[in-house]
């Protein structure tokens, strides 16, 4: 083990991975606490609300994912070719900065020390570190690249996330500034557009690498300087930019600014068409490489993909927000993606980048895989349920007492925790054996 580690400092975009494993880990455990708290509410008062544990939970889940997605592009830039990476320096002052900052802000969940807002819930000071950590991967990624010329879709992919991530990051925080803070409805609208173009700043980086991997495992690169890929990429970049208008509906808006987000909303249907036409030529090739674990994991984040994307866009049509909004299907919706379409795809260039396919006995990573998937699906689909039995209650039997109504949502919640205890085991397995089997 020690052997295994002690060669990561030739190799800092690794350390991304290994330190995005470890908040895979924490944040399974306090999503596990969390549940427990839906279920026996009050548990672990004293120490452990569900005021520290939500935050310890989605925190870890947000930064697993954007340490694994950097972890990826780096990885997958020196791929590419060989010498190209600007200053591993830098790369390893950015780790160490960015992962220190994490810490700090995990440690301080534990003391209940917050002053942030819903997925930065940790005090703004602490968004310095991560903000300048940031600007170092620009710094990296835009060097190493060098040229925009003939790049293939990926690398604009790469450059649009990480460069879109720093102004929404930003964005994020104006309200520190009293001047947005003034007004209530322009605050939260510049607060919730901010979250959901920084998800699509992920996607970004996450997308462009799966398009990078599903060229290396099919041995050509149609599908990266193809004009599909590239109207992928600016629809991407345009729901970037606009899709953020689901988030506001609730708000006194102008309607206008509803209808408009609406339609931009729905163009995200041509890339679900797009996606079931890839899915549909994927299926002839998925016994060729049903043997690479990585291959797997696009497989599982494809059909997630879909199932996603349809209730995003049910969840888009404004009658139907009405409904859903601050209940449990907009848990779903987040927890369904940066699950089964987010982790499954971080996973899926993990195990591409440590190269460790054959060590894994093919049983265990079967059985494994097999528990994520079917227990996410139970899990996603309790949430559902529980949150249109709360959508029920909200707009048609609101003289129920609350107390009632979260009785009745119990034995979806016992069917979450179950579930969630499945997925968690699946997903241990998982990591246990990447990080036992991997080797320098
Ligand atoms: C890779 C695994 C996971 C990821 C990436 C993840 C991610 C997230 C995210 C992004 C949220 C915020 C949702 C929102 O704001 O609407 C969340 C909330 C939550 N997650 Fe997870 N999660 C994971 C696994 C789990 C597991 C295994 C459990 C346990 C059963 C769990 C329990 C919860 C709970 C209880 C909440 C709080 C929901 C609320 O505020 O009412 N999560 N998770």
């Amino acid at each position: 083990m020690m052997e295994q580690f002690s060669s990561l400092k030739n190799r800092p975009a690794f350390k991304f991975f290994f330190f995005g494993l470890f908040l895979l880990g924490f944040l399974l455990f306090f999503g596990l606490i969390g549940a427990l708290q839906y279920l026996v509410p009050g548990l672990f008062k004293d120490y452990m609300s569900f005021e520290k544990s939500r935050p310890l939970h989605v925190t870890a889940a947000v930064f697993w994912i954007i340490f694994s997605a950097v972890g990826t592009v780096y990885t997958y830039l020196e791929q590419r070719k060989p010498d190209r990476i600007f200053s591993l320096k830098l790369m390893n002052i950015q780790f160490y900065i960015m992962s220190i900052a994490v810490i700090v802000i995990l440690i301080t969940y534990f003391f209940g020390i917050f002053g942030g807002r819903e997925y930065w819930e940790f005090h703004p000071v602490l968004a310095v570190p991560v903000g300048i950590g940031w600007v170092l991967f620009i710094t990296n990624v835009v060097k190493s690249v060098g040229t925009i010329k003939k790049q293939p879709v990926y690398v604009w992919m790469w450059l649009t996330g990480a460069v879109f991530f720093l102004f929404t990051f930003l964005e994020s925080y104006l309200w520190l500034i009293p001047y947005f803070r003034s007004g209530i409805v322009g605050d939260m609208t510049v607060q919730w557009k901010s979250y959901g173009s920084m998800v699509g700043c992920w996607n970004m980086l996450i997308y462009g690498s799966s398009i990078y991997l599903m060229d290396k495992i099919s041995g050509n690169d149609r599908y990266s300087y193809s004009k599909i890929g590239f109207l992928i990429y600016f629809l991407g970049l345009f729901n970037l930019m606009f899709n953020w208008g689901h988030h506001i509906y609730t708000l006194p808006a102008p309607k206008y600014v509803q209808y408009i987000s609406y339609g931009v909303s729905m163009t995200e249907l041509l890339l679900l068409g797009r996606i079931i036409m890839l899915w549909r030529s994927s299926l002839t090739t998925a016994k060729k490489n049903y043997h690479l674990y990585s291959y797997r994991f696009l497989l599982a984040a494809d059909v997630w993909i879909l199932l996603n994307l349809i209730l995003a866009i049910m969840m888009s049509v404004p009658a139907i927000n009405v409904y859903t909004h601050g209940t449990h299907i907009t848990v779903a919706h987040a927890m369904g993606t940066t699950i089964g379409i987010n982790s499954f795809l971080l996973l899926s260039f993990i195990f591409d980048a440590f190269g460790i396919k054959e060590k894994i006995s093919a049983r265990r990573f079967t059985f494994a895989y097999l528990t994520v998937n079917i227990s996410l699906l139970i899990f996603w689909v309790a949430l559902i349920v529980a949150g249109i039995l709360k959508a029920d209650w909200q707009m048609h039997q609101p003289e129920k007492p609350f107390a009632e109504m979260m009785s009745m949502l119990r034995p979806a919640f016992i069917v979450f925790f179950a579930a969630g205890a499945g997925l968690a085991v699946g997903f241990l397995i998982i990591v246990y054996k990447i990080v036992k089997h991997y080797r320098p």
